[in-house]
């Protein structure tokens, strides 16, 4: 770090491991003096502007096709006022039950499982609480698992992670994700080699097409036969029980030399930038 510090102040910001205040602030809430940019600023270090804007459109761009075309609908908050029997009728077409999300958000917060229509309004009404732009998704039996990615130019992916929700929820809602042995990841994931492939080239792809840099986690639903990708985290969770450090570890990088590969491609970020290349 000290290494890197010399070079670039704001090389700490991109492989900062203080993760969990970080983490909720960007993904928990958008507010200029509480977003990630804010809490940096607090800590004295410099922030790049095109990082947040960056990161905004991480999720931005994971919004169109989570689960696949056919399978997602997005609604805004204007049209579900003016037109409510018209929403109705297209979001008919994906069956139930249904995942109701708003776009930008994180945490599993706003988010609603419809399994009734009489359900729908409620869950719409939750979701654009947060966000005017809301994604409503088929819901996907599948095995949750996530998957992690360093790299610039050229992308790697560890092994994925399973998923295990251990208190009964029903699926991973904010209090299985915050609250104290409400969760498990297993690595490596149960499932088959094949798909546990398909997940690797998958999170690769996503992260390369999207543009992203430095690091991501790449979650999925692993159905029998179909790997769907269901988000792209831009600025995956760094705390002592985050599932990135762990994939890492898992596949043969331990975390200090994960950490030094970060610092390196952030580096090399930097020089590409001031040669004149944006990402
Ligand atoms: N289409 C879906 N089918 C089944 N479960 C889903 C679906 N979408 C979301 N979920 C459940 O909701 C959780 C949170 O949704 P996600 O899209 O990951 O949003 P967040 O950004 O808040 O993590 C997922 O981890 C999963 O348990
Ligand atoms: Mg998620």
């Amino acid at each position: 770090m000290d290494a890197a510090r010399a070079h670039d102040p704001r090389v700490i910001v991109e492989a900062h491991a203080e993760g969990r205040e970080v983490e909720c602030s960007v993904i928990g809430n958008s507010e200029p003096e509480t977003s990630l940019p804010g809490e940096i600023s607090t800590r004295g270090a410099e922030w790049y502007d095109y990082e947040a804007k960056y990161s905004e459109g991480g999720m931005e761009l994971a919004v169109p096709a989570p689960i696949g075309d056919e399978a997602v609908a997005r609604v805004r908050e204007p049209e579900w006022q003016t037109d409510p029997s018209g929403v109705r009728r297209r979001l008919e077409e994906l069956g139930l039950p249904l995942f109701v999300k708003p776009a930008r958000l994180g945490s599993s917060v706003g988010i609603a499982k419809v399994s009734e229509a009489a359900q729908l309004g409620a869950a719409l009404e939750g979701a654009f609480a947060h966000d005017p732009l809301v994604i409503v998704e088929a819901f996907s039996a599948g095995t949750e698992v996530e998957c992690a990615v360093m790299g610039l130019y050229e992308a790697e992916a560890s092994v994925p992670g399973e998923v295990v929700l251990l208190k009964g929820a029903e699926w991973y809602d904010y209090e299985a994700k915050y609250s104290d042995g409400g969760v498990e990841l297993r690595v490596p994931a149960g499932i088959p080699d094949a798909a546990a492939q398909q997940v690797r080239r998958l999170a690769v792809e996503t992260f390369l097409r999207v543009g992203c840099a430095g690091l991501a986690r790449v979650d999925f639903f692993v159905e029998d036969g179909r790997v769907l990708v269901n988000e792209l985290n831009t600025l995956p969770g760094m705390t002592p029980t985050s599932a990135f450090p762990k994939l890492w570890e898992a596949t043969g990088v331990p975390w200090p030399e994960a950490c030094d590969r970060l610092v390196g491609l952030a580096l090399e970020r930097h020089r590409a930038e001031r040669s004149g290349h944006a990402f």
